[in-house]
């Protein structure tokens, strides 16, 4: 039934795509979707991928300051609009086949070369995350119902003597992206959802220069309550906020999880390395796909280190195939 396809799509690209596109409905809850074939789809992406393939376009990082796209540098992506966040929509993909094929099931990290190296381990170690994916409807009322468990919560007991608010985080249980950053701020606090002040604002920017709205994706922190005089969470702190952040990521199972800043990243990879150290390559959590990069207030603090970040999200939009 493939045979009668033309170009510029070959059998193989097709098939690939289609098994890219199975493998994100399953991803996204559709049940009745059956999961592409991990062995076959595999086969065919050694057969295709050669480490040439992806080589080329993989140089034009260093141009973006990662400002607004409204305030006149570049804009890097390539995709209509940021509602094709899906990998659904194969043409909203790049022709080169190596970066049109962004699955779970066969990440692309391979031996190719991204713009500051992929693991090629990554796809060996990834475990799935336990049980099925669930229907967005059921993502949403279950986070709905961890965020009333998290509203009680008592067990820092300064953090929940000093805050006005717990601050669970918000976007799309669907998303393809999540950001995780380190704890809520006095404006956060105040207003009771993440990144909202300074930090929150370079944050938007740098989302939407990923071509992505705040809506598209989910940003949470480590800690859901406001750590006093915005000192860093304590490691028992962390500790007791560990099963929350751990159920929400589990019930989005995002491919990529951006941690902002060491904290996060060190929660979540069980790391004691710097960002400087973890920073520039994919880490496995679960089967998804970790970037660590800065955290927008050192951003704000040191702009310099704003090209290094932006060459993190490349590489993950670069990976995505939305680059
Ligand atoms: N910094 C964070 O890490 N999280 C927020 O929500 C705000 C600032
Ligand atoms: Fe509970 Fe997390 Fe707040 Fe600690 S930081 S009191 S664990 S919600």
């Amino acid at each position: 039934m493939l045979e009668n396809i033309s170009p510029p799509l070959d059998r193989d690209q097709l098939i690939m795509q289609a098994a890219a596109l199975a493998d994100h409905l399953h991803r996204a809850g559709v049940q009745w979707m059956p999961r592409p074939n991990e062995q076959a789809v595999q086969e065919l992406k050694t057969r295709l991928f050669s480490p040439n393939a992806e080589a080329e376009g993989a140089g034009n990082a260093a141009a973006s300051t990662m400002e607004a796209p409204g305030a006149g540098t570049q804009t890097p992506v390539s995709r209509p609009d940021s509602a094709s966040l899906s990998a659904a929509n194969p043409s909203a993909a790049k022709p080169t086949p190596a970066k049109t094929v962004p699955t779970k099931s066969a990440p692309a990290t391979t031996s190719a070369p991204t713009a500051a190296g992929a693991s090629p381990l990554l796809n060996a170690v990834a475990k799935p995350y336990p049980g099925a994916s669930l229907p967005l409807a059921q993502r949403e009322s279950e986070l709905v119902a961890l965020a009333s468990e998290v509203a009680a919560c008592q067990k820092c007991s300064q953090l929940a003597r000093c805050r006005t608010h717990t601050v669970f985080g918000e976007g799309n249980a669907n998303a393809r992206v999540v950001f995780f950053g380190e704890a809520p701020g006095a404006d956060e606090d105040r207003e009771a959802r993440p990144f909202v002040g300074k930090a929150g604002e370079l944050l938007t920017k740098m989302i939407q220069a990923c071509k992505f709205s705040r809506d598209d994706v989910y940003i949470l922190n480590t800690v859901k309550c406001r750590p006093p005089g915005n000192r860093n969470p304590d490691p028992e702190e962390i500790a007791n906020c560990r099963p929350y952040f751990e159920k929400q990521i589990e019930l989005i199972r995002p491919e990529y999880i951006v941690c902002l800043g060491a904290v996060s990243g060190q929660a979540l990879l069980d790391s004691k390395l710097s960002v400087g150290r973890l920073r520039g390559r994919f880490h496995p959590y679960f089967d998804s796909k970790v970037v660590v990069t800065y955290h927008p207030a050192y951003l704000l603090r040191n702009p310099a280190a704003k090209k290094a970040a932006w060459d993190d999200l490349q590489m993950m939009l670069r990976d995505a195939g939305l680059l």
